[in-house]
């Protein structure tokens, strides 16, 4: 049996990863933010330790005896809104000066490997497939700090002993998505379009199998600190509309005449920030492809969530939600 801390179990992925965690007879200690009004009803079986995680004494206490130190905590993401990542703001300290909090606590007990959640925002927006040795150009205050709080981790592990290995999470979607309400409540009204044909790549992952994924990266033996891209199966945006849509007894329309000249007018802008217009013709033009095969081949098969079955879940928690 092993011990895992755990930071923002609180959150979406969070629960989840504590369930498969604790279903194996692994324990878990939750590092929940002091103060927090968030719930822990999820967490049957955890430990529940309210932690600053600045603060290397109170991680050293909340975390002996653990194996395995796992990073899930950030600034919360809320439907049109950036994650609050400013330099210097509590957010921003988060993603970055607690990876190495976390890590010289992790040393100092003994723990043999961290695990940090991060994001493919580190790449910007680029057009074509990402695979991890893409070129990293982030163009948020949020994507800024991710890869600053990857670097402090990796320069950190090095210096005190602990294996690190980056998470790369894409877009990861599932019943209880936040930033993905608005979406749902447009396709499931019936009639929504997209501009463009919506042919074009959109690589997610389920939360289901992103706690996979996040689990696997705990165990197994590797002793060497890694980066690895972690997404879903490949689907086009139109079947995962479609399936979305079907799911709800509606469709969606497409209008492939208006794909090219939107996509050419997107290229020319350099940044999408503060344009919600904008951000969402971005995401309904660009690919969002991720070479993966690297973290299953390191994982094992980590997806097992099919798009149907996940859309039936998603609609149906949205009709239940309903008045
Ligand atoms: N969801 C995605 O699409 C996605 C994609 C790529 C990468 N990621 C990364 O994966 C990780 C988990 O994502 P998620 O969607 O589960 O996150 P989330 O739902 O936004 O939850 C964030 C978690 O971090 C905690 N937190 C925030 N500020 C904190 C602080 N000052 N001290 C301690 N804890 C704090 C929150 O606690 P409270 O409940 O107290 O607020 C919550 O438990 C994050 O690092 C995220 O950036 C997520």
């Amino acid at each position: 049996m092993s011990r895992w801390a755990i930071t923002g179990t609180t959150g979406f992925i969070g629960p989840k990863l504590c369930r498969l965690v604790c279903d194996r007879g692994d324990e878990v200690v939750a590092l929940t933010r002091p103060g927090s009004s968030s719930s822990t009803t999820d967490l049957t079986g955890v430990r529940i330790c309210p932690t600053d995680l600045l603060d290397v004494a109170a991680i050293r206490r909340a975390i002996r005896g653990c194996d395995v130190v796992v990073h899930l905590a950030a600034p919360r993401r809320l439907p049109g809104k950036s994650r609050g990542s400013a330099p210097g703001s509590r957010g921003f300290l988060v993603i970055t000066e607690a990876c190495r909090a976390l890590l010289e606590a992790a040393a100092e007990v003994g723990a043999s490997k961290f695990v940090l959640a991060s994001s493919t925002s580190v790449y910007g927006r680029p057009w074509g497939e990402v695979t991890e040795s893409s070129p990293l150009k982030p163009q948020s205050e949020y994507a800024r700090a991710r890869l600053t709080g990857e670097r402090l981790s990796l320069s950190t592990g090095a210096r005190v002993g602990v294996c690190v290995t980056i998470v790369r999470l894409s877009g990861v979607y599932g019943p209880g998505s936040i930033p993905l309400r608005p979406l749902l409540a447009k396709v499931t009204a019936g009639g929504f379009r997209v501009v463009g044909d919506g042919r074009q790549i959109h690589q997610t992952i389920h939360v289901e199998d992103a706690a996979r994924a996040l689990d696997a990266s705990g165990r197994g033996g590797r002793t060497s600190s890694e980066t690895v891209l972690v997404s879903g199966a490949r689907s086009s945006l139109r079947e995962w509309l479609d399936e979305m849509a079907t799911a709800a007894g509606v469709s969606v329309r497409y209008t492939p005449w208006l794909g090219l000249p939107a996509r050419l007018a997107l290229r020319g802008v350099p940044g999408l920030i503060g344009s919600r217009r904008l951000a969402s013709l971005d995401y309904q033009l660009r690919p969002r492809a991720y070479a993966i095969e690297h973290s299953l081949e390191l994982f094992g098969n980590y997806h097992q969530v099919s798009l149907g079955d996940a859309m039936a879940e998603l609609v149906g928690e949205r009709h239940a939600a309903l008045p």
